[in-house]
């Protein structure tokens, strides 16, 4: 390996394996027969292996150091150059007896989780947590950090984000979301009733269909199924999928999984083919990633104008259903704010009630100041303090999601980084397409996807998560645009004072 064009071929190599890995696992999520897995899960660690060996080997990282000296690159040579250096050295840090160590507690883990929630009993669970937790702070120490062992586990996620910035951000949630959700809390309760009434299955999954063609998502560069858990995945610009889940009894969760993972494969989509196997064909983070995903969701999705344009074709796809229900009253129910207990099911405010008791503990666990055998009572503590929930059950409270089981901490609080994100860009969108909303009640949303792929999607990894948001707005991020969204959204929803 020589030149530029030898590392960018091996760049590609790289990406090419777990392109391929992830195309097993949208298989394995979506179409693969139950006796497939015992082998599935062998081919995919080979293919981890190989792309290991691949990511440290030696003349590749010569060459990354060489070139990054290289000053006959020009900017967005060297900005891959400092990237893919970046990440070969952090690979560097991880002894094969750790990546062995680590995918054998994640599957136990896995497992062991699965069968806690099925039974409700946490203690099936605990010893494969606390033995994740120790490994996680092991990584931490491997990997180095500024102030605090959490942010090496941010940086994984979300990268340059510190412990911190975070907790400035929740700050901010406890003292003015907080009591903003209280005051939502004594007005009279908005009905939604009718979206938990029969909806025919093929009749939701045309809506959906469509929903997702009006977004300007492309079919011929992507396709929809049906999963357990909705989501989204890519293996190049050009073939980016989603996954929905259909509820026949519960209308809401169809679209909203349509709409986000929509989000999501558009971000994928936007993406310029170019740059495939190069940090410039990749996206930024989990954080911008969500924003994406969020600001179609919420901001244009649970929008008065969205549904203005919407509406009618979905009564007229369930006339009986929705007889009695106008388009502001399925507009207000979309947005009905309920503390619950389950994260996935929350609205766009108590959501980050959710994420915030996660952060908590998760800060708390790798700092050592809590132990994972008092997670279920400290859960359910906290679940009572901040949401005024009774957690009825483990499996409904501390089981209930994947993320800790697949070893994943410091992944919860970029859930919340992105809905900041998103309204922050969403009131720059307003600002530059000065009939945005209007567009959007006629069904036109061609200048909205224009602006998100010109300001956003074609960078790739060309900033970084902080200097794309200044870049895009003029400052950083900054919590006050969720605020002032969410404060003139639900205070006509609710006609506050
Ligand atoms: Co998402």
């Amino acid at each position: 390996m020589k030149n530029y064009k030898d590392y960018v071929n091996h760049s590609r190599k790289i990406t090419d394996l777990h392109m391929s890995m992830a195309v097993l696992g949208w298989d394995q999520e979506t179409k693969m027969p139950k006796n497939g897995s015992k082998f599935r899960s062998q081919q995919l660690s080979t293919l981890a292996e190989i792309s290991h060996k691949l990511s440290i080997d030696n003349d590749y990282g010569n060459l990354l150091l060489k070139l990054s000296n290289d000053n006959s690159l020009d900017k967005d040579q060297s900005r891959n150059i400092e990237l893919s250096l970046k990440k070969f050295e952090k690979s560097k840090k991880y002894s094969s007896d750790f990546i062995i160590e680590e995918s054998k507690l994640i599957s136990i883990a896995f497992q062991k989780w699965r069968l806690a929630k099925e039974n409700n009993d946490f203690t099936i669970f605990e010893n494969s947590l606390e033995n994740l937790v120790e490994l996680r702070k092991k990584e931490c120490e491997l990997l180095g950090y500024k102030e605090h062992p959490y942010d090496a586990l941010l940086n994984e996620y979300e990268p340059g984000l510190t412990t911190s910035e975070v907790e400035i951000i929740f700050s901010n949630i406890r003292d003015y979301l907080i009591p903003f959700i209280k005051k939502i809390s004594c007005e009279a309760k908005i009905e939604d009733s009718f979206y938990f009434q029969y909806f025919n299955k093929d009749k939701q999954w045309g809506f959906g269909i469509n929903l997702l063609e009006k977004m300007g998502y492309d079919f011929d560069s992507g396709r929809q199924d049906i999963s357990a858990h909705p989501f989204s995945t890519h293996f190049s610009p050009e073939d980016a999928r989603v996954t929905t889940r259909i509820d026949e009894n519960n209308l809401s969760e169809m679209i909203w999984s349509c709409i986000h993972e929509g989000g999501h494969a558009l971000y994928e989509q936007g993406i310029l083919s170019k740059n495939y196997g190069l940090p410039l064909g990749e996206t930024i983070s989990l954080g911008i990633h969500e924003s994406q995903s969020r600001l179609w969701e919420n901001n244009v999705g649970r929008s008065h104008a969205y549904w203005k344009n919407n509406y009618n074709s979905l009564k007229s796809i369930f006339p009986e259903q929705l007889s009695e229900v106008s388009a502001n009253n399925f507009y207000q129910a979309a947005n009905n704010v309920k503390p619950s207990l389950i994260r996935t099911n929350a609205d766009e405010l108590t959501y980050h009630l959710h994420v915030l008791i996660r952060f908590e503990i998760e800060k708390s666990l790798i700092e050592g100041s809590i132990s994972v055998k008092n997670l279920p009572s400290i859960w359910n503590a906290k679940y009572k303090e901040y949401l005024g929930i009774d957690v009825p059950s483990d499996s409904k409270g501390v089981l209930q999601d994947i993320h800790w089981s697949h070893g994943s901490f410091g992944y919860f609080p970029t859930y919340t980084i992105g809905s900041f994100y998103a309204a922050q860009f969403y009131n720059q969108a307003l600002n530059d397409i000065p009939n945005l909303e209007n567009e959007i009640e006629e069904g036109n949303m061609k200048n909205l996807l224009d602006w998100l792929r010109k300001n956003i999607h074609q960078h790739g990894k060309r900033y970084d998560a902080q200097e794309l948001c200044i870049k895009v707005t003029g400052v950083k991020l900054d919590f006050k645009y969720f605020m002032d969204y969410v404060k003139e959204k639900y205070t006509k929803i609710y006609s506050l004072k």
